[in-house]
């Protein structure tokens, strides 16, 4: 779908570029015409991806290595590289590993907003796009969830995203100029269609897409399906599975529309569709032809039975829709995984 918005070519700095969301919206933005200053520390990327998306992108993309955290490094980037605007992946980003080590997602996922927000106040950056999560919603609510859905959090991971939104949406009405996109991703899988750049998580996977690839390439026995007994269709737990390269362009779109429009967003990004995880193994065997084996274990703590987006929001401001079905976004992710393995560093 075209965005319903003009889009001129605008100068963007990208945090996390490196990262999964990252890298694809690197992407995205050079193959819509726009100017990329990508950094990133590579605490949770591989040093190769720079190279892949040079090799990719039809423009030059400038790569700076860099912690958020570090203030003074990011004010010199924004003083340096005079951007229209600021997409802002970088921070940590597993559930699990948030609830073991609070203090470590606070530092990353709020310490580099604050000072990357306070960089981009200082030097009038007219736009600020966010990542934040579907987590961020209250568990207990119906599906689909709008934007205006109630918000609570079960770890720091997701505390540290509502704080973040916080931070960010205050910062916006207490700076004229100052236009921000919070953009709440339901469950980002998939991969670029060539194969070169995708997800590749330092250690061993956890979420269910990359876990599927992982046994259908037989790095791992037998996907464990965490709960059959939850009140969904099948009894497995229903997600929203978006591509992540329709979930790129909706950053692309959100930076026209905060151009054009002059106006603050919050937004679901997603297809607004629920698949169960029984229905995501037969999507696999049914688009790569590999029926993954699979067997029932207890549920995961944490997880909900079903949560899904309602999308209305981005189709209505943005002209935005998922338009990679999961059939796509299995061969895609499929694709990714057989020609890297293991990620990067093959
Ligand atoms: P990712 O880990 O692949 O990418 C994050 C990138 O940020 C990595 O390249 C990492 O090296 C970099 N980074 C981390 N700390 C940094 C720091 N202090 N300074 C500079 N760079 C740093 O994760 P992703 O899946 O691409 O997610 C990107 C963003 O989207 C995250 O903020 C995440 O919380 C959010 N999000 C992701 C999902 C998902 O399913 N992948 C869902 C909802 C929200
Ligand atoms: C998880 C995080 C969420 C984060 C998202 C993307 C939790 C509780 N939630 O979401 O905050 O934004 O990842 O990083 O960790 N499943 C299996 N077997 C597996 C893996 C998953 O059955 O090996 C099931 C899960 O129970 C769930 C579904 O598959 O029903 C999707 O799981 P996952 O991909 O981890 O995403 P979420 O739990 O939605």
């Amino acid at each position: 779908m075209l965005s319903m918005v003009d889009n001129p070519p605008q100068r963007v700095l990208v945090t996390g570029a490196a990262g999964y969301i990252g890298s694809h919206t690197v992407l995205a933005l050079t193959r819509r015409g726009h100017e990329v200053v990508a950094v990133d520390d590579f605490s949770n990327s591989s040093r190769r991806v720079p190279a892949r998306l040079d090799d990719l992108s039809p423009r030059p993309i400038r790569w700076l290595e860099l912690d958020v955290r570090d203030a003074a490094a990011v004010e010199a980037t924004l003083e340096a590289h005079r951007v229209d605007g600021v997409i802002h992946f970088a921070g940590r980003k597993s559930v699990e590993e948030s609830c073991r080590d609070p203090l470590g997602y606070y530092d990353v996922n709020l310490m580099g907003t604050l000072s990357l927000v306070e960089a981009v106040v200082r030097h009038r950056i007219p736009r600020l796009v966010f990542s934040s999560s579907a987590t961020v919603y209250a568990a207990t609510q119906a599906s689909p969830v709008a934007e205006s859905g109630a918000l609570s959090c079960a770890s720091p991971y997701g505390r540290s995203k509502l704080m973040a939104e916080r931070i960010i949406r205050d910062m916006a009405a207490a700076t004229s100029g100052l236009q921000v996109a919070l953009l709440r991703y339901f469950n980002p899988v998939g991969a670029d269609a060539s194969g070169d750049i995708g997800e590749s998580p330092l250690g061993t996977p956890s979420n269910l897409m990359p876990v599927i690839c992982r046994v259908a390439s037989g790095l791992a026995p037998a996907v464990s399906v965490f709960g059959a007994d939850y009140p969904t269709r099948d009894g497995t737990g229903v997600r929203d599975y978006v591509h992540v390269d329709d979930v790129a362009r909706a950053h692309v779109d959100a930076l026209a529309y905060l151009q054009a429009r002059q106006a603050s967003l919050t937004l679901n990004i997603g297809s607004g569709l629920g698949y169960s995880v029984f229905e995501m193994l037969r999507a696999f065997a049914r688009a790569t032809g590999i029926d993954v084996p699979h067997r029932i274990a207890g549920r995961r703590p944490g997880d909900v039975a079903e949560l899904y987006a309602d999308t209305s929001a981005a189709e209505r401001l943005l002209g935005w829709r998922a338009e990679h079905d999961l059939e796509r976004m299995c061969v895609d992710a499929w694709r990714w995984q057989q020609r890297n393995p293991r990620g990067f560093d093959d």
